[in-house]
């Protein structure tokens, strides 16, 4: 792990829009079938208040939280206990060290978006899931919203490139039919696949900047100086109102793909 990954994650400014963020996470539990004794996975498990909240909802027996941020694991530490407990680590390297086939439930919300390759990611993911096991899945398909187009503009932009230092914000996330043959290919042939688009009503036109702030902008807080980063969030603001118009209040439209299947072969 580098030293400045994962340190930018600020789980107040996280917290902020804390209905609008938990609402996937519930509709993604939603498609999870309880059963008994179970035993959950859950990479990228942020401040783990909605990790327990899982672990209570489904009645599980177990629930391990996996994150890489320090300031994450450290908030998650007061929702641990009762079956729940959380592990500062790399979710690659921790599903590298893991058995095949060991966990009734594998879940990951709002996580592997930020994890390359899921042409090598996600069947490795699925190798991890008991025979009859259940897999879950959220990740934001927002890419071509301007809050998101404007973040990737900035980037190249020669006030920023330098310190950046060639970072992009890639998009990992494939088409939705991939991860449904994917997950056909390894044997979850029960499935349910959709893009939902969650409409949020925010203050203003600038709280989409608060908004990304706190999830999408977080890999450019780690690479620029704390004055670069103002500068940066200052252009942000200034071309999303030039492009979006400033309203009160702003519209925010946010797509988000979910993915749930069960293991039958
Ligand atoms: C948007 S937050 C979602 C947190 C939580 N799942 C929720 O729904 O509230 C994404 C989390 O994934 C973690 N994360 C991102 N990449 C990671 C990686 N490679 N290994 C472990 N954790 C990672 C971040 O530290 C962050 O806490």
């Amino acid at each position: 792990m580098s030293s400045s990954q994962g340190q930018g994650w600020d789980p107040d400014r996280y917290g902020q829009f804390e209905t609008e963020r938990s609402q996937p996470f519930r509709d993604l539990a939603a498609l999870v079938e309880q059963e008994e004794a179970l035993s959950v996975l859950d990479l990228g498990s942020g401040t783990g208040e909605l990790t327990a909240w899982l672990h209570r909802k489904l009645s599980a027996d177990e629930t391990v939280g996996i994150d890489r941020s320090e300031a994450m694991i450290n908030r998650a530490a007061v929702h641990a206990g009762d079956g729940v407990r959380f592990e500062h680590a790399e979710i690659e390297a921790f599903i590298d060290g893991q058995p095949n086939g060991v966990w009734p439930l594998v879940w990951s919300n709002a996580a592997l978006q930020w994890l390359p390759d899921h042409g090598t990611l996600i069947p490795r993911i699925l190798e991890l899931v008991a025979p009859t096991g259940q897999i879950a899945i959220q990740m934001p398909v927002n890419v071509d919203n301007p809050s998101h187009l404007i973040a990737r503009q900035l980037g190249t932009d020669p006030r920023f490139a330098a310190s950046l230092d060639g970072y992009e914000r890639k998009d990992t996330v494939q088409s939705p039919e991939w991860y449904a043959a994917m997950l056909h290919e390894s044997g979850f042939t029960i499935q349910q696949i959709s893009v939902q688009v969650y409409g949020h009503v925010l203050p203003e036109t600038r709280s989409i900047s608060d908004w990304v702030q706190g999830s999408l902008l977080t890999p450019y807080r780690e690479r620029l100086s704390s004055e670069t980063y103002s500068e940066f969030i200052e252009a942000y603001e200034l071309r999303l109102i030039e492009q979006l118009g400033d309203h009160h209040p702003c519209f925010y439209p946010f797509k988000r793909l979910l993915i749930w299947g069960r293991r039958t072969i």
